[in-house]
């Protein structure tokens, strides 16, 4: 087949992409949402269900993002239209990439208010607060920051000013270089506050609830949010993968690069959870308390251990850096759509976007305080946009690549570009596509919808 080649040049290596696609992946998802979302969906069955979903779920469909864009070598939209006019499939596929586009700046909107905190975190670390080891004043100082809607605004608006800062001046030079250095250091220290952790809380228990039998129902609602963790953490569903797969090297294998990704993903989402549980015990900290878990946990680590002071401010910063590197794959593919199709010059395309992204971000913000009182559905604007991007709009942009990469494709077009042959695992991934993806999906969906319509979710 003739080989498109991308307008934006290519990696460099199979190393460059493994390691931008760990980048994009690795960030708030593995180390703040997944310990509270074990938490909130109370411990094992979750962990089991969440690893399920990565293995037989998560991984064909990165697989099948990252083929799709390989193979278009385009912005996400152009790329489904495209693709979609050679296998004769229907041109409103170009729909797919609107909707993961979309769900990307929602995604953002919120997580730049979280990353916000992060660096929050990371100056009151080195100021050291007086906790005296008290989770109730632990609780009470991050409730004070929260309350504090400037505070959030500020810091939403330092975070998503990097954010515009980096995209601006094109992604390669500067933060390729930085990431690929703070992401092996954020793993070491990682490593290093899973050590204290575990031999200075509660790691029996911690064990125990991360992966033993635990009292909750498995029901439709449990898989939708396990499914949710997998797509979020994975960077599945918003055309990110699909962005990177263009700029594949012809020879690399897509199958084996992608495995690269989800082992060290999970391996951090449990050492995150290995590190927020022994200290949640020992400190008699709920862990069901929701999206403040981290960041109330950690700072009793800190006070307690030696040199926390630099230790936390460190982490922190690291741990918004990571965000950072997520951010940027969040908000690329909305920028390249803009200059591609609508002719912006990459500055006024950051403007937009960015632009577009911090107002739905105040109102994040602000709904930890000044709009706190606004809640319907499922909680505040925050929870509610939560809840609609990850266990809404994510399941359903994974149900449209299963679907179309499945159906709309031919065996001839998927089986070239990934090039594993049809053997057994080229079997095993088109099944997932066409049979077992789609179904588990519609059948969770439908169900967890009827859940909610009365009232029982
Ligand atoms: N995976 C990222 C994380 O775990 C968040 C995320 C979701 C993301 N979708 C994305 C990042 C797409 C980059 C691109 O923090």
């Amino acid at each position: 087949m003739r080989q498109r080649r991308s307008n934006q040049g290519q990696w460099s290596s199979r190393l460059a992409f493994v390691l931008a696609a760990t980048g994009s992946a690795i960030g708030l998802g593995s180390i703040w949402r997944f310990p509270f979302a074990v938490g909130e969906h109370g411990g094992g069955a979750f962990v089991a269900l969440y690893l399920v979903a990565v293995l037989l779920v998560g991984f064909p469909l990165m697989i099948a993002e990252v083929m799709l864009g390989r193979r278009g070598r385009r912005n996400p939209i152009t790329t489904m239209t495209l693709l979609s006019e050679e296998e004769a499939g229907h041109p409103g596929w170009g729909a797919l990439g609107v909707l993961g586009i979309a769900t990307g700046l929602l995604i953002l909107s919120y997580y730049s208010v979280i990353s916000g905190w992060t660096l929050a975190h990371a100056v009151q670390a080195a100021s050291a607060p007086e906790l005296g080891g008290s989770a109730a004043a632990a609780r009470a100082a991050f409730a004070a920051f929260q309350g504090d809607a400037l505070q959030l605004v500020f810091w939403h608006t330092a975070f998503l000013g990097a954010v515009a800062f980096v995209v601006a001046r094109g992604v390669e030079g500067g933060l390729e270089r930085a990431v690929t250095f703070t992401m092996p250091v954020l793993l070491l220290l990682l490593l290093v506050l899973v050590g204290w952790s575990v031999t200075h809380g509660d790691a029996g228990r911690a064990l125990g609830y991360l992966f033993g039998a635990s009292a909750t129902q498995v029901d439709a609602s449990l898989v939708m949010a396990a499914f949710a963790q997998a797509f979020f953490t994975l960077s599945i569903g918003v055309g990110a993968l699909m962005a990177y797969g263009a700029y594949l090297p012809a020879d690399t294998r897509v199958p084996s690069a992608t495995l690269t990704v989800v082992v060290t993903n999970v391996l951090v989402s449990l050492l995150a959870g290995l590190t927020i549980f022994p200290l949640a015990f020992r400190h008699g900290i709920d862990p069901g308390e929701g999206p403040g878990l981290v960041f109330n946990a950690l700072p009793l680590a800190f006070e307690a251990m030696p040199g926390g002071r630099v230790f936390g401010t460190l982490f922190f910063l690291l741990l918004a850096l990571a965000a950072l590197g997520s951010a940027i794959a969040l908000v690329e593919p909305a920028v390249a759509w803009a200059i591609e199709r609508r002719g912006l010059t990459r500055q006024r395309a950051v403007l937009a976007v960015v632009g577009t992204v911090w107002v739905i971000g105040i109102s994040i913000a602000l709904s930890f305080n000044a709009l706190a009182e606004v809640r319907f559905w499922r909680g505040n604007l925050f929870d509610n946009l939560e809840f609609l991007t990850s266990e809404v709009l994510l399941p359903l942009s994974a149900l449209g690549i299963a679907l179309f990469s499945g159906w709309v494709m031919c065996r001839s077009s998927s089986s070239e570009e990934l090039e594993i042959g049809v053997g057994s695992r080229y079997a095993l991934w088109r099944a997932a596509m066409r049979w077992w993806v789609p179904l588990v999906l519609l059948a969770t969906g439908i169900a967890a919808t009827i859940a909610w319509g009365t009232g029982q979710a």
